[in-house]
């Protein structure tokens, strides 16, 4: 069997090495357009930064796992192939800022309808809006070759930073398809490459709406208890709870469940946001306003949290930054990957620049090209977070890396402006610590 997956972002290229890793048997083909990005996974500093990665594709490239930018050549010779290609939201005309843009997915089934002669397996592993599935389904057979297609859904759930763990051992694997005997026998085929390491109680078949919405629903349902807790975060800082009692507290009742529950500066990633807006859009379609406004609040406390942060931050440096040097210790969405999609870091290091702040920034794996493209050529990236923090009137920990938990906090004190202050936008500080050693200190949710 031979699979092709196009796109090799942050789910292709994890999802095929892990498919390469368990099915030696299969020869499973990553394709690109972005001929970098494709040079990138062909050389030994990968595109992407995950724990566990490097060492499955060093593994297994060049064997049964293969990254080329000949995307038409692969499409050709395969009997499995995943769209794996960005689903942005769409920045320009009707559904702007909401709806997702499927000009890659359109594309993709453009391209697999010219190339292909014989049938296959066309598998849906990108976020879509639900019926996407139909669109592939009508561009094919505007080429006359709908007859040899099967189109399934088979979303991904693994997150940045622990992708290899997610794949290895999923909480389940999802697969939706046509309940015609062709559709069965695609969905079956698909299952039995999963379940050569995945239970099969494990792996779910449904419809393949039921499989597009329900990707949408899993990260409309987590971003929705990141917001309440973040919503919660305020309540604590007026009344003197502490947020994390209070998500320790809630977390033990195991209908509410302990994950999930970190208050932080807002949650990031290229997911969350842009599929609840997704849903959002999608709820608006089939008219049903109140789900759509309910769903868009997730959202909306988001960007109040940011800002709620950032103007404590302005508040406490006597409400001018003009000229004071702060740190920004982590850039990245969240630990474990160098990605900064909708990375809340992006939005805070803005609005200080804005005040006429010098930003210094350290993150152990974002590029510091990508730092200053995001934010201002101005920003000074730094090689550690020592050399950010010194001379600075400010520490803000955006990331919560492990090694920000270790660092040696008193020499950082000792290097910055006084009264120095710090604030921890990841609560994975110990704030009371820093305190004593004479920090200004500042978590979400603390009084
Ligand atoms: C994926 C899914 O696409 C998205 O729908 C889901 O919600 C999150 O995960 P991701 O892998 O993170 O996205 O995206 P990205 O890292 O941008 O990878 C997409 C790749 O597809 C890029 O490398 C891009 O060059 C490639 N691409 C895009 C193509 O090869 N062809 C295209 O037509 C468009
Ligand atoms: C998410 C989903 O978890 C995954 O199943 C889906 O396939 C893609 O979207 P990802 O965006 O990679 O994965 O990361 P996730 O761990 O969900 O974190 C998203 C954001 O929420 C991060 O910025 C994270 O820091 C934040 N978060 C998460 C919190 O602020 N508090 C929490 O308790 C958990």
């Amino acid at each position: 069997m031979k699979i092709c997956c196009i796109g090799a972002g942050y789910v292709g290229g994890p999802t095929m090495a892990m498919i390469a890793n368990k099915c030696h048997d299969i020869e499973v083909a990553v394709v690109d357009l972005n001929e970098e990005r494709i040079a990138a996974w062909n050389s030994p500093s990968l595109p992407i930064y995950e724990p566990g990665l490097q060492e499955i594709v060093e593994e297994r490239r060049g064997k049964n796992l293969f990254f080329s930018s000949e995307v038409k050549k692969y499409i050709k010779d395969a009997d499995v192939i995943f769209i794996s290609v960005g689903t942005p939201t769409k920045s320009y005309g009707i559904g702007a800022g909401q709806a997702a843009e499927l000009g890659y997915v359109e594309g993709c089934a453009r391209m697999i309808a010219e190339v292909c002669e014989g049938p296959k397996i066309v598998i849906e592993k990108s976020t879509v809006p639900v019926r996407t599935a139909e669109v592939i389904k009508s561009v094919f057979t505007g080429y006359d070759k709908g007859h040899l297609f099967e189109i399934l859904s088979n979303p991904e759930f693994l997150a940045e930073g622990t992708a290899i763990t997610d794949l290895d051992n999923p909480d389940r694997v999802l697969i939706g398809g046509d309940s015609t005997e062709t559709g069965k026998k695609a969905v079956q085929t698909v299952v039995d490459i999963y379940n050569r390491w995945v239970p099969r109680e494990n792996i779910i078949t449904t419809n393949v709406w039921s499989s597009e919405l329900s990707k949408l629903v899993a990260n409309a349902f987590l971003a929705q208890r990141v917001s309440s807790i973040n919503a919660i975060s305020a309540v604590c800082e007026a009344s003197g709870a502490d947020v994390d009692e209070v998500a320790n507290a809630i977390g033990k009742d195991s209908r509410i469940g302990p994950k999930f529950l970190k208050s932080s500066v807002g949650f990031g990633g290229s997911c969350f946001q842009k599929d609840i807006l997704n849903l959002v859009y999608l709820c608006e379609h089939f008219g049903l306003a109140d789900v759509a406004e309910y769903w868009h609040q997730v959202i909306k406390i988001n960007e109040y949290q940011r800002k709620r942060f950032t103007r404590k931050i302005i508040h406490s440096l006597y409400n001018t930054l003009k000229g004071k040097r702060i740190a920004v210790l982590g850039f990245a969405f969240k630990k474990d990957t160098n990605d900064t999609r909708e990375s809340a870091a992006i939005y805070i290091c803005r609005d200080f620049i804005e005040e006429g702040a010098d930003i210094a920034v350290y993150d152990p794996q974002v590029d510091a090209e990508e730092i200053k493209g995001l934010t201002s050529e101005k920003v000074e990236v730094c090689g550690s977070a020592a050399e950010a923090v010194a001379g600075a009137h400010a520490v803000l920990v955006l990331t919560e890396w492990d090694e920000f938990k270790t660092l040696d906090y008193t020499a950082l004190y000792e290097s910055m402006v006084k009264p120095a202050h710090i604030f921890d936008g990841r609560n994975i500080l110990d704030l009371a610590e820093l305190e004593k050693i004479g920090f200004n200190a500042f978590g979400i949710g603390k009084a």
